[in-house]
């Protein structure tokens, strides 16, 4: 694989309309942490940049919803993203927003670029326009019938209900979300990149890396999945895409070229070209030259991005880029998939998300615990998994189980037996290691297997498998908690205190590299470390490189006589409470949508003779209670009028006690009694159940008398 010396690393932009949540996280900015983190660490030139993508419909749209402007929607959100991002540890070099002057002006020399060099068509079209609210309709703001499975919500550009992509002029019954209108088509002109002319380069560079005879990427290093997305995007055909919109939240269409009035470059169009004006923003402030991260042949450009975001990073952005001739394109992308949420996927809109602001007020401190678990069930590959259980596994066995406790552990015995002084040891010792002993010295080898650890760590994470590396580094924390384990210092110090030194010597080099391993992953516990050992702070400038250096030539990384600190637990346990009202909180604040419920089927046909078998009466519930350790269960005595009866009722999630005394409700009376919880239960009342599982009682419309036939 090429090295570059530079690497200019982006996020992908947030819309700036609503809270980041753990899908977010994982998707696009984890990731990119972790591997500036680890760039920097071995000495690369990296910058890392991000903002906020302040513009485009789901803005408006957002702004509409909540009766405020667009701008206060994004200056409220940029605010929060910025502080959220920071209290994670995401450590952009610049976290800037396209509402900047500087942004709004290179997207424009961008447009004014490709626009004289004849790069777009322009083209005329029939739109939707709002007569009413006087405006052109962007696919968002039209909402109609699906043509392909009759969804009646179904946008102008998707249908969420059945996945289509769709076009506005495909909707049946279109309507105009600003004003409710139907909307008309009127001609509108745009600007259009005509990806079709591109794709024959566009192909060539995806699958084989080459443009115009000269290698710029290696496909074998790209993800499978994004591969697959690109091939079928290009075997489907490119299409002309307009780079410009009827709109009046976005960046101008510069007003020097005709007919440009009224028109708005497209959000992606401006918010891709914001990686760039944030890094002239970057090197303005550092007084560096942004141009060597974007045009020199030896900088690396790298897009982490989630899945949705692959066709804009893989083909409209690159084919921007060159259309304007300046640039590098791309040498990977390396996109996620999705990570769903207790078995559901993520939606904001149903409010099913951990919100990552919330997440830092609830687990103050804990941001690491949070990358750990995320790192553990990254989707890099296909879609994953969090759920609340698998977090405090994740904390409990694995950060507390093993690497706490093999860092308390040494920390410890090295204030025990040496005051916290790192030992030294007599190296004519080290041969005869108690344990694990073979031709090399005990010692020697276990540095070396650590170096072999850490080079497989370093390969993992240059080819963006942070689960891998992150397993690799939880591997050398297992492997020390073992150097101790077999050695049993605690029982030899009593009989052979040299050899003590030379195992508790090893064991504080293996905290050392952990020290420095990590903070990709775990910056703040890296901190700790670094606290902890009292060495000096970690600049990520290169330490890691040099330490790999230090082991190879068979030097300690953290020397004899280095004085230590105190103990301390680097994390410790979350309980099964935590975790419940965290599992509450989710189901709580979740707001299905009924709409999109699939309806139930209905059973086999049955005959009149079986239904008079049923014996249906109504009456009246004059007692209700809790029953014992079955949180859905309400025992209820029920007046028939002829007589009483007692039925066992799974309604306690639905209903309180009090709720239903004195509710009339049908109750089928002649169904054979069987025991419930030992409580018998004579009869089954009847419940209208919806898709959801809500409940609700089946009963007359008005109060009548107890024991009447329901048929
Ligand atoms: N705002 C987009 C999203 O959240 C991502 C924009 S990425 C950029 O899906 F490249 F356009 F900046
Ligand atoms: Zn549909």
């Amino acid at each position: 694989m090429r090295q570059f010396n530079r690497y200019t690393v982006t996020s992908a932009l947030p819309y700036a309309n609503g809270p980041l949540h753990i899908g977010h996280l994982a998707g696009a900015y984890l990731s990119a942490d972790i591997f500036v983190r680890f760039m920097r660490l071995t000495g690369k030139d990296v910058i890392y940049i991000c903002g906020s993508d302040e513009h485009g419909a789901a803005i408006t749209l957002r702004a509409a919803k909540e009766g405020t402007t667009p701008q206060a929607i994004v200056d409220k959100y940029h605010e929060l993203f910025q502080r959220t991002f920071e209290d994670m540890g995401i450590s952009f070099d610049i976290y800037h927003r396209t509402s900047a002057t500087i942004h709004h002006e290179t997207s424009q020399d961008f447009f004014r670029n490709l626009h004289a060099k004849g790069e777009f068509q322009e083209k005329e079209s029939e739109q939707y326009y709002d007569a009413e609210a006087k405006q052109f309709l962007a696919d968002r703001y039209i909402k109609g019938t699906c043509p392909k499975c009759n969804y009646e919500e179904a946008y102008g550009d998707q249908c969420e209900n059945c996945g289509s992509a769709l076009s506005p002029t495909e909707l049946i019954n279109p309507t105009s979300t600003v004003s409710g209108a139907t909307p008309e088509l009127r001609k509108t002109t745009h600007w259009y990149l005509p990806l079709d002319k591109y794709e024959t380069w566009l192909r060539e560079w995806i699958t084989t890396g080459k443009v115009d005879g000269k290698e710029l990427h290696d496909p074998e290093s790209w993800k499978k999945h994004v591969l697959g997305q690109c091939k079928s995007w290009l075997d489907s055909g490119l299409q002309p895409r307009s780079m410009t919109r009827d709109l009046d939240w976005g960046v101008d269409v510069p007003q020097e070229i005709e007919g440009a009035d009224g028109k708005k470059l497209y959000v992606w169009m401006d918010a891709p070209i914001g990686y760039i004006s944030a890094t002239k923003e970057w090197a303005a402030q550092k007084g560096k030259d942004w141009k060597t991260y974007w045009q020199d042949e030896d900088s690396s450009l790298i897009h982490f991005i989630g899945k949705d975001n692959i066709v804009f990073h893989c083909l409209i952005f690159p084919a921007i880029l060159k259309a304007h001739g300046d640039y590098v394109l791309p040498t990977n992308v390396p996109a996620n998939q999705f990570m769903n949420l207790e078995g559901r996927k993520i939606s904001t809109s149903k409010n099913w998300a951990v919100w990552v602001h919330e997440y830092v007020e609830d687990f103050p401190g804990r941001q690491d615990e949070l990358r750990y678990c995320m790192v553990r069930n990254m989707p890099e590959q296909k879609d994953s998994e969090f759920t609340w259980k698998g977090f405090q596994d994740c904390n409990n066995n694995e950060l507390v189980n093993n690497l706490a406790n093999f860092v308390n552990r040494v920390v410890v015995l090295t204030n025990k037996y040496y005051d916290g002084v790192v030992p030294s040891f007599d190296e004519s010792l080290d041969i005869i290691g108690p344990i694990d002993v073979d031709e090399a010295a005990y010692h020697d080898s276990e540095c070396l297997r650590l170096f072999d650890d850490l080079d497989a760590y370093c390969d993992y994470l240059r080819k963006y498998d942070f689960r891998g590396a992150l397993k690799t580094l939880m591997e050398i924390s297992t492997r020390g908690n073992q150097i101790l384990q077999n050695n049993e210092p605690w029982k030899t110090i009593k009989t052979d205190e040299e050899s003590v030194k030379v195992v508790m010597n090893l064991a504080l080099q293996y905290v050392a590299a952990l020290r420095i391993a990590i903070r990709p992953f775990m910056p703040f516990t890296s901190d700790k470390m670094t606290k902890l050992l009292e060495m000096p702070q970690l600049k990520e400038d290169g330490e890691l490189n040099e330490m790999l250096m230090t082991l190879a030539e068979g030097e300690l990384i953290i020397p004899a006589g280095q004085q230590i600190g105190k103990p301390i637990h680097l994390f410790s346990r979350i309980t099964d409470e935590v975790i419940q009202e965290q599992v509450d909180k989710l189901q709580s604040s979740d707001v299905q949508e009924e709409e999109t419920a699939p309806v139930n089927p209905l059973k086999a046909e049955i005959q009149f003779d079986d239904f008079t078998k049923l014996d249906i009466r109504t009456a009246t519930i004059i007692e209700a209670e809790k029953v014992k350790k079955a949180n859905k269960l309400l025992k209820l005595e029920l007046d028939l009028g002829f007589e009483k009866r007692t039925v066992v009722s799974g309604i306690a999630a639905h209903y309180t006690p009090e709720e239903v005394i004195g509710k009339q409700v049908s109750l089928l009376a002649n169904l054979a009694p069987r025991k419930i919880r030992g409580v018998e239960s004579q009869g089954m009342i009847l419940m209208a159940e919806n898709s959801e599982g809500k409940l609700c009682f089946v009963n007359p419309d008005e109060t009548f008398e107890n024991g009447a036939g329901v048929a």
